[in-house]
Parts: structure tokens; C-alpha cells; sequence
């Protein structure tokens, strides 16, 4: 069968990677890809923000499933569009990816559903936000309602900061469109978990779970970025807590938003902080995360195409996936000034030396082509991603790797996953 992947991160390279790997893939293509996606696949330029093209190139390429990456052609109603057609895609359609695309309907939504989330208040103007305000205790956190690629959440250690950042969104300065409805919410703390699950309409199966890294420095320091590194292992989370969550999260949601008449189909992210009080959702997102799809991917040992068709028709169960016991990790080699202003087009040497490594695969996100070489063409350049029988090896085979590919301004996260390690 031939399957088309629509986007160019870190995330859809592992895709095309796993896919490669099914029996029944005959050939992939990916739009608009990236440079190491380019080795993998036969990639054809496309605007993701346009699913008028997708659809066009679609109908040229008459693939048997299409795979959508990033968020934003869900919102647009890409699946809604191909089911139209009767074309067989893996996702949400647009009313579903509510549940990522506006965080105040994600929070109401919640709250009819009795899903554990931190306190909130939605606003639309700053005198809401001041009356509101007086009803959270600082530290708050401040998010824009709709899609900011990780650039709509800021945590506020006073009110002041607050009502500060709240202004500058609703202004439109900040986010623009995205920020023109506020959520505030109660600052929750613990550690956070990615908990993802594929669902048909109803039923749901777990993926193995997964942390990100989401601040830009070690030690969780400085701005948010889109995440750099993340890493699963068998120890990330129990078989009770992984019930737990089925049970008390994803299910409801499956069953509430076909309740509400929009059914939801596809991957089910689950961002959480997991509080003392227990699991909270912070987060939902439609689609896989980056980089945390590289560690997940990296231990699924069954074939992903069936996963997805199960999705497709109906027929999701725990058997459609088999993973692995190892360890993965994954490190992601960032452009300098990342995630404020950076420059590309810089040369990276060193990435065939880091694949000699035992175990490792460099996932390409922000990277061209050129004459046989590899330049930057994006904030997050490259996910060094390893995998071991135990979480440490995996680790320094990461590093190992990393520290053979040089390219000016590289930086990353010498603390991916060092928590878990000293437990
Ligand atoms: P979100 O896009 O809502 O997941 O927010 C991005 C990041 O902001 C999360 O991964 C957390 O690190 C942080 N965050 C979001 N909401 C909260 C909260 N209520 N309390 C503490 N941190 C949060
Ligand atoms: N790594 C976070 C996300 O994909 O949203």
C-alpha cells in the first residue's frame, strides 16, 4: 500500500521510519517533509496551512492512508474534507480537535465530564481578568485559547504578571488571533507525563507513555519550547496508573465527545501534571507529540499501519500493539537562539558518525538537503534518539551520538531524563 505523511518534523521522520518498516507499505510519501525525511520517503512540497493543496495533491498521489502529523490541518478540517471524498485518513475531525485547537472549550468540556483539570477562568477582556484573578492564588498560569505552537502558555509568578500577560495576549501582540480569548489557570505542580492513547470512536488502546523536557534549558530552566528530549521506559508509569488513566481519562473523553456528537478518532494526547491529588490534565492534544513520538515509536515492535486502520475502522484493542521492555531517548539538538530568533542554513556534520552508535537513529526535524548535505531549516534541528535494555545506556548512547554532530550555534539538554535516572 502507498501511505502519505503530511508534515516535516522530528515526529513525521519517525513516522516515516516506523511505517517503512510494515510489510504492507509498498511506498511512502511525505509533504513537505525535511531533509533527512528526503532518505526515507519521496517527499513533495506542500502548505500545510492550505487544505485545498493537500487535497489536490492528495488526488494526484491517490495514496491508500494518509497519516497527518502536526495539529493545524486537523483544525482546518483535513479529515473532515478527505471523508468526504471517502479518501482513508488516520485523525479527528475538525469539531474533535476542538479539544486541542481551543483551550476553553478543552476546559469546559472537562468540567461537564468531571475530568480532573486545575481550576480555571475564561476570559475575554481584561476586566474580566482582574475580577477573575482575584479568585487565584499567584503563581497563575496563562494560556491563549487557540493554537500558538507552544508559544501560548506562560507561567506567572504573581498576579501582576499575570494581568500583564493576559493583556499582551488579548492584544494580540503575543499570539495574535490565538489570544484573543484568555484561560487562567491554578498553577499545578508535580511531574509531567505524556499519556497517549489511539481511539476508533469508542474504544481506546494505551501507547506507552512518555516525558518531554519542555523548558529550553537544564535543570527546567527558561522560556517553553516545543520539547527537547523526551524518553519512555517500562518504569515511566505502572499497569494500575495506566488503568487509572484509561479509565478516568481517556475514556470519558472518547465517550463524551461522541455524546456530544463529535466522535473522536486518532491519537488521544493526554498532557498531565502528576499532583500529589493525583493525575491532573493540563493539556489535550489531536495528534502525536514531537518529540515524544521518536521514544514511543522507537519501542512499538508491532505494525503501526494496523494500528492506524484499526483507528480508521473501528476495531481498536491492547492487541494491536506489541513494545518493547527497553528504554528510548531522545535529545534534541536545538539551532542557536532557539525557541526566540535563530538563523539556518548552517552545515551539520557528523550525523553518520552518530548512527554508528549502538542503537541510535537521528531523526531529522529542521533540515535541508543540499549536493548530499544536511543544513538547518528550523528551531529544533535533529532528535538524537537511542534505545537500551535499561534507561541509562540509552542515555549515554544519546549523548554519545549527539556529541558527534556539529553544526554552529547547536545546543541541547545534558539533562534529558536525569530525574528518572536517580530514582
Ligand atoms: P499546555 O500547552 O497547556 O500543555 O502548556 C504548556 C506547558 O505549560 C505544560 O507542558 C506545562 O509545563 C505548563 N503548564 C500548563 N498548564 C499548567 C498548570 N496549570 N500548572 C503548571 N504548569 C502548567
Ligand atoms: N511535545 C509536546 C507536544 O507535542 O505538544
Amino acid at each position: 500500500m502507498k501511505v502519505l505523511v503530511i508534515g516535516s518534523g522530528g515526529r513525521e521522520h519517525a513516522l516515516v521510519w516506523k511505517l517503512r518498516q510494515s510489510p504492507r507499505v509498498t511506498k511512502i510519501y511525505c509533504a513537505p517533509g525535511n531533509g533527512g525525511i528526503a532518505d526515507d520517503a519521496e517527499c513533495l512540497p506542500v502548505d500545510v496551512k492550505s487544505v485545498d493543496s493537500l487535497v489536490e495533491l492528495t488526488n494526484r498521489l491517490q495514496p491508500d492512508l494518509t497519516v497527518v502529523g502536526p495539529e493545524l490541518p486537523l483544525q482546518l478540517g483535513i479529515v473532515d474534507e478527505f471523508q468526504r471524498r471517502g479518501w482513508r485518513i488516520f485523525g479527528p475531525t475538525s469539531a474533535a480537535a476542538q479539544l486541542e485547537s481551543s483551550k476553553s472549550f478543552a476546559k469546559e468540556f472537562m468540567q461537564r465530564h468531571r475530568i480532573p483539570t486545575a481550576h480555571y477562568a475564561i476570559c475575554d477582556s481584561m476586566e474580566e481578568v482582574r475580577s477573575a484573578l482575584g479568585h487565584f492564588s499567584a503563581p497563575v498560569v496563562v494560556k491563549a485559547d487557540g493554537l500558538a505552537a507552544g508559544k501560548g502558555v506562560v507561567i506567572c509568578a504573581t498576579k501582576e504578571d499575570a494581568a500583564e500577560a493576559a493583556a499582551e495576549m488579548l492584544s494580540g501582540k503575543m499570539v495574535g488571533e490565538a489570544g484573543a480569548r484568555v484561560v487562567l489557570e491554578e498553577c499545578l505542580k508535580g511531574d509531567e507525563l505524556s499519556f497517549l492513547v489511539i481511539s476508533d470512536g469508542e474504544r481506546v488502546a494505551p501507547l506507552v507513555a512518555a516525558q518531554d523536557h519542555k523548558r529550553v534549558g537544564d535543570g527546567d530552566t527558561g522560556p517553553n519550547t516545543g520539547g527537547m528530549g523526551a524518553y519512555s521506559t517500562p518504569a515511566i508509569m505502572d499497569n494500575a496508573m495506566r488503568d487509572w488513566l484509561v479509565q478516568h481519562v481517556a475514556r470519558p473523553v472518547v465517550a463524551g465527545m461522541k455524546a456530544e456528537g463529535a466522535e473522536y478518532k486518532g491519537i488521544l494526547y493526554c498532557g498531565l501534571m502528576m499532583t500529589a491529588k493525583g493525575p491532573m490534565v493540563l493539556e489535550f492534544n489531536c495528534r502525536l507529540g514531537d518529540p515524544e513520538t521518536q521514544p514511543i515509536l522507537m519501542r512499538l515492535e508491532s505494525d503501526l499501519v494496523e494500528a492506524l486502520e484499526a483507528s480508521i475502522d473501528g476495531r481498536v484493542s491492547d492487541g494491536d500493539f506489541k513494545w518493547s521492555p527497553d528504554a528510548t531517548v531522545c535529545v534534541v539538538m536545538a539551532s542557536g537562539g532557539y525557541p526566540g530568533g535563530y538563523e539556518v542554513g548552517k552545515k551539520i556534520t557528523g550525523i553518520a558518525e552518530a548512527e554508528q552508535v549502538d542503537g541510535v537513529k537521528v531523526f531529522h526535524a529542521g533540515t535541508s538537503k543540499l549536493d548530499g548535505d544536511y543544513y538547518t531549516a528550523g528551531g529544533r534541528v535533529l532528535g538524537v534518539t537511542a534505545r537500551a535494555a535499561d534507561l541509562k545506556t540509552a542515555l549515554e548512547r544519546a549523548y554519545a551520538a549527539a556529541g558527534k554532530i556539529n553544526f554552529e550555534g547547536a545546543h541541547y539538554r545534558r539533562d534529558i531524563a536525569a530525574r528518572a535516572l536517580k530514582k
